[in-house]
């Protein structure tokens, strides 16, 4: 049987998590193995406030947890949504994929689950994260006042960011933040995963495209597959992760399918600071990244690579 190189590829904070399954991915594990090990290596990262544990926040100043995982040789998936005290949501969503025959449990259902198989509830909240959840409440000068809907007090935390912000420029006010992992093994199976703890101060209950196969993940052997980092309510108002992979499937190359996934999104009402990024691969490894903003980049290792490496996200021209 023909031995493929194996691949990955991830958004910029999947470099320790990348190094992990490349080492699995190098040893003949599978694909899917090698994005569940790379999402939990940044799960448990305190230091990553987008993902798992020390995620940021709600509003109400609790850590709601999204993921899906997909195995391109079955077009099989599973996802979790809105998951409070669990930190692993990555390696939930896998369970949901091979325990049930769902695809998405959310919430309390996705909690049962975790607890029915043996997890470990954890705090999810660091003191880190909380300190910068209530900072914002100061910088914006809100207070979570109960005659003042919920509503209001999130939609003021989490409004569009200024980009002259010198807040912004100093990286210190995103909201947005998650992980995504694309793997091709040496049999030539893909495989992707998606993690996030979402918006921060977000409404509670808010879900974004991470765990939502087709919005935020999509992956198939026979054409390629796609992940999402961004403001999840544009992806899942285009399909984006889906429609990359159905512009492979129609035949376009990665570069044209993903500056058509780009121009589906540019009719969206996005406003300042509302960005979208993909990472795309097709089935013989190559792969692309994709933004509506400048600057943005995405990691990449081969077998044959000692580390990961920065590459540029095309933007749609002029
Ligand atoms: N892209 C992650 C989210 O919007 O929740």
């Amino acid at each position: 049987m023909t031995q493929h190189m194996p691949v990955i590829i991830s958004s910029e904070n999947g470099r320790g998590g990348m190094l992990a399954a490349m080492h699995l991915l190098r040893e003949g594990g599978s694909a899917l193995d090698a994005v569940e090990i790379a999402c939990r290596y940044v799960e448990d990262d305190p230091t990553d406030h987008s993902v798992g544990y020390g995620g940021l926040p709600n509003v109400l100043g609790d850590v709601e947890l999204d993921a899906s995982i997909m195995d391109g040789r079955t077009l099989s998936a599973g996802a979790v949504a809105a998951v409070m005290g669990y930190g692993r949501a990555i390696r939930l969503a896998r369970q949901v994929m091979e325990q049930t025959p769902h695809v998405l449990l959310a919430a309390r259902g996705a909690e049962r689950l975790a607890a029915e198989l043996g997890e470990s509830p954890q705090d999810q909240r660091t003191d880190e994260a909380l300190a910068r959840w209530r900072e914002r409440f100061t910088e914006r000068s809100v207070d979570l006042d109960e005659q003042v809907p919920l509503r209001a007090i999130a939609a003021q935390l989490t409004q569009p960011l200024n980009l002259q912000d010198k807040l912004y420029k100093a990286g210190r006010v995103d909201t947005l933040g998650t992980v995504n992992f694309i793997a091709r093994d040496q049999q030539g199976n893909l495989a992707s995963a998606v993690s996030t703890s979402g918006i921060g101060w977000k409404y509670p209950g808010r879900v974004g495209d991470s765990p939502l196969i087709g919005a935020g993940n999509y992956c198939d052997n026979r054409y390629g597959a796609a992940g999402c980092t961004g403001m999840g309510e544009l992806a899942i108002r285009v399909s984006t992760a889906r429609s990359l992979v159905l512009y492979l499937k129609m035949g376009m190359s990665l570069l044209d399918a993903g500056l058509e996934a780009l121009r589906d999104l540019q009719v969206l009402d996005a406003r300042t600071g509302q960005y979208m990024n993909i990472v795309a691969m097709t089935p013989d490894g190559a792969h692309a990244g994709f933004t509506t903003v400048a600057g943005k980049q995405y990691l990449y290792m081969t077998g044959a690579m000692n580390a990961p490496q920065l590459a540029e996200r095309t933007l749609l021209p002029g």
